[in-house]
């Protein structure tokens, strides 16, 4: 087999063998594809790697047939190439006697997303056990393995020796991918983000999958994004991400529930590493935002129900109580000092004591009329940090971790003309214009008489 044959045969639209995938997936995990041949052949819009185009087609019309009573054929395309991508590197194996315990949570990407860094040391202090692969920044959306990076000597780069440690003694960890774990994930994972095709359904679906797969856990949650600062934007896509994910992660034999969550304005008060790792902090210390809390306890209380815990609303009660005890953050506490975090920072991280570096410039941004806070568009404010190396354009960029933004008030609350709303954290002196431009206009202030929180709004499939 050659890769130009592979990609000439995917150009003219032939169904790949399983050892064609295979092939082109073992020659990129080896470094032998030229970027140029990756983008040809499996992440450009044109051409996807075995059918991933005509799945999600297959999909809709199969769905419509069959109203969802059958799994639809064609949907064994992907779980191959998922399977395929998953089994390229290891499969982590666990004792015997975790089994029923090993669970996992996956989003697929928002603006101010930190949950899955408070739900994994929450579900630790359950007592279940969170072997949590994650990624990194994708387009605009901040990356969770990008967060904790952020927090100085923190090793997202674990053996397997290290995770089983980890999980021994503080009941999680949250890892990358490596030469040896979803190595074709980490691969194709930086060239979709800098080849715009974060939103390819079966693409990510495969992502995402082939990450949970390698976990080898028994029940998991996912979070799908809707809204105007998520990669599928309307309900109906994702409603479609969430049946390809659920049925995907199902037959990889993984008891899966997926919740649909609004993606509009951004999560909690921070976006940015530095700034949303202290959110993290102050969220296990009891202190957090509304609608961060709330999208914890809701997939915390899924996945104590999926293995059989409790029921769903007994489950939130539980991770609530150990945001409150102290009991989440003392398994966080752990996770750090495990995967490298010196011990007396990590105690003064936790008990509030050490602040994260902050950006050498914070400009407020002012609201421009008196009212009620109607929006805050948590698209512009992703970009906006991105672009002030927030997030990365290319694969090789180092991220600016203290860049960022923290907002003042959230949807609903009275302002005032010329008061702060947010405050913008950059590291160079000058903000361009536009970007100042495209801040300010994120905000919407009205006369609205009855604007009141905008509580994520979930759909449990
Ligand atoms: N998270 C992933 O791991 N992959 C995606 O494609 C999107 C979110």
């Amino acid at each position: 087999i050659r890769i130009p044959d592979v990609i000439q045969k995917k150009r003219d639209k032939y169904e790949l063998e399983p050892e064609e995938i295979k092939f082109f997936i073992d020659e990129m995990v080896k470094g032998r594809i030229e970027p140029v041949q990756l983008g040809k052949s499996g992440v450009s819009r044109k051409l996807r790697i075995y059918h991933l185009k005509s799945d999600v087609n297959g999909l809709v019309l199969q769905w419509n047939v069959t109203k969802g009573t059958d799994r639809p054929h064609r949907l064994h395309d992907p779980f191959r190439f998922i399977l395929l991508l998953s089994r390229v590197g290891e499969t982590l194996s666990w004792p015997e006697e975790w089994k029923t315990m090993l669970v996992d949570k996956h989003s697929t990407g928002g603006v101010g997303d930190k949950v899955s860094l408070v739900l994994a040391p929450a579900l630790a202090a359950c007592g279940l056990k969170v072997p949590m692969v994650s990624g990194r920044g994708l387009s605009f959306t901040g990356g969770t393995l990008d967060k904790l990076e952020a927090i100085p000597g923190f090793n997202v780069s674990l053996t397997n020796e290290q995770m089983r440690e980890c999980l021994k003694h503080a009941g999680c960890f949250i890892a990358g991918q490596t030469e040896s774990l979803v190595p074709a994930d980490r691969i194709m994972y930086a060239a979709r983000d800098v080849t715009a095709t974060v939103d390819n359904i079966s693409l990510a679906t495969a992502s995402i999958i082939s990450k949970k797969a390698a976990e080898n856990i028994s029940a998991l949650v996912l979070d799908v994004k809707v809204g105007r600062a998520a990669f599928f934007k309307n309900l109906n896509d994702a409603r479609l991400v969430a049946k390809s994910l659920v049925e995907a992660a199902r037959d990889q034999g993984i008891n899966t529930t997926a919740v649909l969550t609004t993606m509009d304005v951004p999560i909690g008060m921070a976006i940015g590493n530095s700034l949303e790792m202290m959110e993290v902090i102050e969220t296990l210390r009891g202190k957090g935002p509304a609608d961060l809390v709330e999208l914890v306890k809701i997939q915390g209380g899924l996945l104590l129900n999926s293995v059989g815990r409790t029921d769903v609303s007994k489950g939130q009660q539980l991770i609530e109580e150990t945001l409150h005890n102290g009991a989440a953050l003392a398994c966080f506490e752990k996770m750090l000092v495990h995967q490298n975090v010196d011990v007396r920072l990590a105690a003064d991280l936790c008990s509030g004591g050490y602040q994260l570096t902050r950006a050498k410039y914070v400009t407020a941004i002012l609201s421009p009329l008196s009212g009620r806070v109607l929006d805050i568009d948590a698209l512009a404010c992703g970009s906006v940090c991105g672009a002030l190396g927030a997030a990365r354009a290319r694969a090789s960029d180092e991220i600016l971790s203290a860049v960022g933004i923290e907002l003042l008030v959230t949807v609903g609350q009275s302002i005032t003309q010329g008061q702060p709303w947010a405050n913008l954290h950059h590291e160079e002196q000058s903000v361009a214009s536009d970007l100042l431009v495209k801040l300010q206009n994120a905000v919407v202030v009205g006369n609205a008489p009855h604007a009141t929180f905008d509580a994520p709004t979930t759909r449990i499939l």
